[in-house]
């Protein structure tokens, strides 16, 4: 009886636990971010509101890429083979990651940050950007495409 009677409070007590820690961290990231109190923010929110692509030289692009729960905006992302891209990363929610396989480029997109990385695609073809921060449900399928051509 004192074991059955241990387990359910453990039980109960690690549910519950559970629970807070989850709510409270959520919370915390999606509640303490906010755009109202920066400057910049409304022109850099319009920037990454579906993601784009910008050609800012003769052979370089920006892309603004953003995470969401659970999907990247844009899921098709078209640059030229040869190209500096410089990827600027955040994300809408909580914390994912931006890895472009078969590449070193690996990164955290946080909310409220803005993360850059540069890379220069060497061969054409087809690169899938994976999320490789545990984000929920669906993270698993939180995947985007970029072609190079
Ligand atoms: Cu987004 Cu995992």
């Amino acid at each position: 009886r004192f074991w059955i009677f241990g387990v359910l409070v453990m039980l109960v007590l690690l549910t519950i636990g559970t629970m807070f820690y989850v709510v409270h961290d959520y919370g915390l990231v999606t509640g303490t971010h906010s755009y109202a109190t920066d400057p910049q923010a409304p022109a850099r929110e319009a920037a990454f509101q579906d993601g784009k692509v910008v050609r800012t030289g003769p052979n370089a692009y920006a892309v603004y890429v953003v995470g969401r729960a659970w999907h990247w905006s844009p899921d098709v992302i078209h640059v030229p083979e040869g190209a500096e891209i410089t990827f600027y990363v955040t994300s809408a929610d909580v914390l994912h990651g931006f890895e472009i396989q078969g590449t070193p480029v690996n990164l955290t997109a946080v909310p409220g940050v803005v993360g850059t990385v540069r890379y220069t695609f060497r061969h054409a073809g087809l690169f899938r950007i994976l999320c490789n921060e545990y984000c929920g449900m669906f993270h698993h399928a939180m995947v985007a495409r970029i072609i190079v051509d």
